[in-house]
């Protein structure tokens, strides 16, 4: 049975200050009326044959994805509590535990909380292939043909054929140097990883046992001292705690020799960043996406949020992103929006 799993445990420390440690990006409406978070659960409910999902999200989230859930009335799955973020190899492999637990023969389809897909359809097919591809081991990934030379993603090089659209995977790269990233999207055999998962559950807890035995010793210890309160599943924080850091890009997608990829163009886009919000968000005939209050002249490809509290006005600027909250506001260029992140640091830093 195939059941979905929404890691929900990211900081989005990229869209500050809108995304917060106490309301990150997932939680939030920022395409539409759903939260990204909500969007992903609907998409997991609207897979023929899916489960109802599980959510993997930190402790100090519960009750936002309880509530986010419920307003969409789906069935829940469960949610997994983190007591501390150990990014998502332990993540998934808290989630493949609780799946074994009740079937062994479980399916997961591991789904990042803040992706958009414009093309449900032919998201439903990959998957289908993906799960079929499972059923015979296989650890599969979800292709995506790349437009530029992304440094935060995972690069994927496909190898033999497999099924009608299936590959074994050559080589898994995660998040390569700017000049190899640039190579490979010039020999333009590379793909892009979705960051979306699927397998099954036992196949990938073997795996984790063959490549990262720490940190399935203290997932499973974490896991066996779950306490379990209505949905929530709250595991043993000093055994999940002292397990390793580290994603499944690394820890077992790069190592593994059981990787498939099924390749999909399903209008996939990873909303990491001002710019990519910006990217897939409806603009005007000048290129521009404005939220709120906001007036301007001879502005251009912007994206500018105004707050409750005031307007925003503008003249003569072009790729600049403007987020303006009660207590912050943000001014960058465009293309220097992956510094945010540093941004956060620093007030993290200046506690
Ligand atoms: N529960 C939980 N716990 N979730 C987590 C944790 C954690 O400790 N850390 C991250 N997540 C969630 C994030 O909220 C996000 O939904 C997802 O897991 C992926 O984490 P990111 O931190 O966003 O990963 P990334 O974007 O740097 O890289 C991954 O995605 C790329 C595509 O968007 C990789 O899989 C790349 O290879 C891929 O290209
Ligand atoms: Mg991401």
């Amino acid at each position: 049975m195939l059941h979905p799993v929404i890691l929900s445990g990211g900081s989005g420390s990229r869209l500050w200050p809108l995304s917060r440690q106490n309301l990150p990006k997932q939680f939030l409406a920022l395409i539409g009326e759903l939260s990204l978070f909500q969007e992903t659960v609907r998409r997991a409910e609207a897979l023929p044959g899916a489960q109802p999902p599980v959510t993997v999200c930190s402790e100090e989230h519960r009750f936002m994805v309880g509530e986010q859930l419920q307003a969409i009335g789906v069935g829940n799955g469960g949610i997994l509590l983190e007591p501390v973020a150990r990014n998502t190899a332990p993540a998934i492999a808290l989630a493949a535990l609780h799946l074994v637990a009740k079937d062994p023969q479980a399916t997961m389809l591991v789904m990042p909380a803040d992706h958009l897909i414009e093309n449900e359809a032919a998201f439903r097919d990959a998957v289908a292939h993906a799960a079929s591809l499972a059923t015979e081991g296989w650890l599969v990934a979800f292709g995506i043909r790349p437009d530029y030379a992304e440094t935060g993603y995972g690069y994927i090089l496909r190898g033999q054929a497999l099924s009608d659209d299936g590959f074994r995977i050559e080589k898994f790269v995660e998040k390569p140097e700017l000049a190899t990233a640039e190579r490979y999207l010039a020999e333009g055999t590379y793909a892009w990883n979705s960051g979306m998962f699927l397998f099954q559950a036992q196949r990938y807890l073997d795996e984790l046992s063959r490549h990262a035995p720490a940190i399935l010793a203290a997932a499973r210890e974490a896991y066996a001292q779950a306490q379990t309160d209505l949905d929530f599943v709250r595991v043993g924080k000093d055994a999940f705690a002292v397990g390793p850091s580290d994603s499944i890009d690394y820890a077992v997608m790069e190592k593994t020799d059981r990787a498939a990829v099924v390749p999909v163009s399903c209008g996939w886009s990873d909303i990491g960043s001002w710019s990519s919000l910006w990217a897939v968000a409806e603009r005007d005939a000048d290129g521009n996406r404005y939220e709120g209050d906001v007036i301007s002249v001879d502005t251009r490809d912007s994206l500018v949020r105004a707050s409750e509290r005031r307007m925003i006005a503008t003249i003569g600027v072009e790729d600049l992103v403007i987020v303006d909250t009660p207590d912050a506001t943000l001014v960058a260029r465009k293309d220097r929006v992956q510094d945010v992140k540093t941004i956060v640091d620093k007030l993290k830093a200046a506690g």
